[in-house]
């Protein structure tokens, strides 16, 4: 094959508080000295609910501001030198995002769709070579390549002298990439420059005879060949968005203070899809290429980050463990080790745990995902949580749905709204007890969702969403095999 050509090639194409005490004040107690025992003995206390089942919310809190609210409640990113500030793609934080941008969201949950789809086939072993032949980019899909783009984004450093980029970040890809010049086939437009590695000292090729150039090729992206004696990476995405250039080396700068030195990372030559202005995407997965296994003797394979409840709020991406009060449950591995899975095992509405039988959700199994916006569930599990949400929800008047939900109100003769808790519980007694931007989604204040899907049926497994995640620290704790969630991460 042409290797030029393969890279060259023309295509066409008010919040309550209820959530600042998670694993706490989840139930009521009956009395203070339980409640004491109970905060004591941490989460490993179950008290009879009642009463408590409900929140007040502040209608006005569930809408982002116009602004981006850089408030420096963010000690985090002050704090601590290998963290990031992540701000959402589409909300005003993102300086190459435009308002129009911004309240696309059937174009959010169409994509949202796609990835799932893509998760779901993936593991599933469904995911073949099929959807490469509709491109005439040969990129053997393999069972790696991975799907659409996440909604979160920070900025990174790349090369010497150090230029910013803004990237997405993303818990289900591997490989790190950005455009590159001289943009062989096409560089869709981003915001930042693009990056020009001949403008780079620390820039190097890495050699087609090298093993990590084989590996490459036989792990999640595999190459399509060689450009001279450079080698080439392509990743494919599910939606059919694609990269293709050189698999090269740079010095990857964090933060001020935190420099890595020859990290290995697609300079994208030809690149296609809805990515909208980013410059390219950093992978957080498990795979050996991704940012966590390259950095693995600096940050002990151990990350973490915080989504901010608001499109116009910021949250951090950290790496490295630097204390923090998270409790944790086993990460689990799927049939696609690239996944960081996680054991659910139950939730509760209002304070009272659904009867959903436990095998509903082992038999599916559960991804937590940084890129998928809303949790999908085995179809029973998804049955209950809405009865019990709309049981809770008698008072308002629901209004049509758009897919993928099916459970929506019209809040605009309220000021406050009483909404159900929701909480989830994993392996080993985690319990998470959700946000109220972590429940609802809103597309305006006359439809306002439950922010939740149900899968098909009870076979596919089900993902556990960025929506779902917003406000806590959530900690990928991958040396130690366990996944943490701390109240409080962020606003
Ligand atoms: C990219 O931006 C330029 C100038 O802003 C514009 O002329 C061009 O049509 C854009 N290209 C695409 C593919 O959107
Ligand atoms: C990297 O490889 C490409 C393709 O062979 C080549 O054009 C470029 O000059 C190389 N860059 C460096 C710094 O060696
Ligand atoms: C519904 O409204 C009534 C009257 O305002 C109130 O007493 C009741 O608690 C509300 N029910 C729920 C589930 O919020």
């Amino acid at each position: 094959m042409d290797v030029q050509s393969v890279i060259a090639c023309n295509n066409r194409s008010s919040k309550t508080s209820s959530h600042k005490e998670a694993q706490v004040m989840t139930a009521v107690p009956t009395s203070s000295s339980l409640l004491l025992a109970c905060v004591l003995i941490f989460s490993a206390c179950s008290l009879p609910s009642s009463s408590v089942g409900s929140q007040a919310v502040s209608v006005a809190s569930l809408f982002p501001s116009s602004l981006c609210s850089s408030s420096s409640s963010d000690n985090a990113v002050n704090n601590r030198k290998s963290t990031l500030s992540v701000i959402h793609r589409f909300g005003p934080c993102n300086r190459g995002s435009s308002s129009k941008d911004r309240q696309n969201h059937a174009q959010l949950l169409r994509q949202d769709d796609e990835r799932v789809s893509s998760i779901q086939s993936k593991l599933s072993g469904i995911a073949g070579d099929q959807s490469l032949a509709s491109s005439n980019v040969r990129i053997p899909a393999k069972s790696g390549s991975t799907f659409a783009i996440g909604n979160y984004v920070v900025t990174i450093g790349l090369g010497n002298p150090k230029k910013d980029l803004n990237v997405l970040f993303d818990t289900g890809s591997d490989l790190t990439w950005t455009q590159c010049r001289p943009c062989a086939g096409f560089c869709y437009n981003q915001t930042d420059q693009v990056f020009d590695p001949s403008q780079s000292s620390s820039y190097a090729n890495v050699s087609c005879s090298s093993t990590t150039c084989s590996q490459i090729r036989s792990g999640t992206s595999a190459a399509p060949g060689c450009a001279g004696s450079a080698c080439v990476y392509g990743v494919k995405y599910g939606d059919g968005s694609f990269t293709v250039g050189l698999f090269a080396t740079e010095r990857l700068t964090l933060s001020p203070a935190e420099v890595i030195e020859n990290f290995q990372f697609g300079c994208g030559q030809n690149n296609r899809g809805l990515f909208g202005r980013v410059a390219g995407l950093i992978g957080l997965g498990r795979d050996r290429i991704s940012l966590v296994e390259q950095t693995a003797s600096k940050y002990g394979r151990y990350f973490s980050y915080c989504l901010p409840s608001l499109s116009s709020s910021l949250g951090h991406l950290s790496f490295g463990n630097s204390g923090g009060s998270s409790a944790f449950t086993p990460m689990i591995t799927l049939s696609d080790p690239s996944f960081y899975g996680i054991n659910l095992v139950g939730i509760s509405v209002g304070g009272n745990k659904l009867s959903i039988p436990q095998t509903i959700f082992s038999n599916a199994g559960t991804v937590i995902d940084s890129g998928t916006t809303i949790t999908r569930l085995p179809q029973t599990a998804y049955k209950a949580l809405q009865a019990a949400f709309r049981q809770g929800m008698k008072n308002y008047t629901m209004v049509p749905a758009v897919s993928p939900f099916d459970t929506c109100y019209d809040f605009s003769k309220y000021d406050e709204v009483s909404i159900p808790k929701v909480m989830f519980t994993f392996g080993g007694g985690l319990n998470v007890d959700l946000d109220p931007t972590g429940i609802l989604y809103v597309l305006s204040r006359a439809q306002v969702c439950l922010a939740f899907a149900g899968n098909a049926d009870d076979r596919s497994v089900g993902i556990y969403g960025n929506t779902q995640q917003k406000t806590f620290e959530v900690t990928y704790d991958v040396a130690g095999g366990r996944i943490g969630f701390g109240p409080n991460g962020c606003q």
